[in-house]
Formats: C-alpha cells, structure tokens, sequence
C-alpha cells in the first residue's frame, strides 16, 4: 500500500517536470531554427531586469511591474490588480509546460514591455534563466 503511494507521487511529480522540461526545449529547438542560440540563462535574467521607456507615457516598464523580482513568489497585474502565480517552476509546476501559453504570453509581454516583439534569442534567454529558478 505505502509503495504503492509512493510509486503514484512520483509519477505525479515527474509528470509536470517532464512536460516542463519539454516544452522549453521545443521551444528553444524552434528559436534555434531561426538562427537564435546558444541561450544563456545570464542574459535571459538581465533583459528580465532590463527598464524600458514606454513611448507613449514616458513612464518605465519591465518585466518584473507585474511578476516581481522574485519569482518564487506572485505577483501583481500592474494594471488590473489581478494577482499573477509565481512563474518559477519551483514554486508553480504548472509554469512553462505549455507550448502555445508560453508563446501567447511572450507575444502580448515583449509587446506591452519592449514595445516590440522578442526576438527568437531573447525568449530563448528568458526560458534558460526561467526554467531554473
Ligand atoms: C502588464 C503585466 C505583465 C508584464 C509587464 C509581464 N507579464 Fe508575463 N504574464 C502576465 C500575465 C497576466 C500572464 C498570464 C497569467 C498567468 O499565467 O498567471 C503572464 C504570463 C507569462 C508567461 C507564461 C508562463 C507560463 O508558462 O505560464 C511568461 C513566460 C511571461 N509572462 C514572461 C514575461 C516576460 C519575459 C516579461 C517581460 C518581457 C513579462 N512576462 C512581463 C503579465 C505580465
């Protein structure tokens, strides 16, 4: 009975960091396709703490206004309030296992951020430093 219990938590802990693992690497493998790479979790980790000056209101913007400097920990929507679940897949297994989420996300983030897309190297920076923390 106990082995049992003990066979079944493994399996629903390797499950999440099999998906997790996966979907990164799928997407760096795709970012690599577009001439990105190597990926480097130390500039992934700067452009996360890079200031960028919105255009239209001067004020500045970074990533972490709405998920915080630690990443463990959740954040807050800078402008609705909503509260954001960690997105270190440490604290929050549900992080970075999907494929379509984490593109979805990039695109509307690097848009309102940066004012522009990421390119293919950056999202493979931000995943390298992502994924570990
Ligand atoms: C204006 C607020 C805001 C800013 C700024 C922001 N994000 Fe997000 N981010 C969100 C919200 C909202 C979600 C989706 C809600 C959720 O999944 O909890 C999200 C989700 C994500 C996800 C999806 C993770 C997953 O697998 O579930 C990634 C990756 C991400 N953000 C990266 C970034 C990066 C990189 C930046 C800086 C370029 C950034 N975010 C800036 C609000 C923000």
């Amino acid at each position: 009975m106990k082995r049992k219990l003990i066979f079944v938590t493994a399996i629903m802990v390797a499950i999440p960091l099999y998906a997790q693992a996966d979907a990164v690497s799928e997407l760096q493998a795709k970012y690599q396709t577009q001439s990105a790479g190597p990926f480097s979790a130390k500039a992934g980790e700067a452009l996360w703490n890079k200031k960028f000056i919105d255009a239209r209101s001067g004020k500045e913007r970074n990533c972490t206004v709405c998920h915080t400097t630690d990443l463990t920990k959740a954040g807050k929507h800078v402008r609705t309030g909503k509260v954001i679940e960690p997105l270190a897949p440490s604290a929050n297994p549900k992080r970075l296992a999907n494929v379509e989420k984490i593109e979805k996300w990039f695109v509307r983030n690097c848009k309102w951020t940066l004012g522009r897309a990421c390119s293919a190297q950056e999202k493979g920076d931000v995943l390298a430093f992502l994924k570990n923390l």
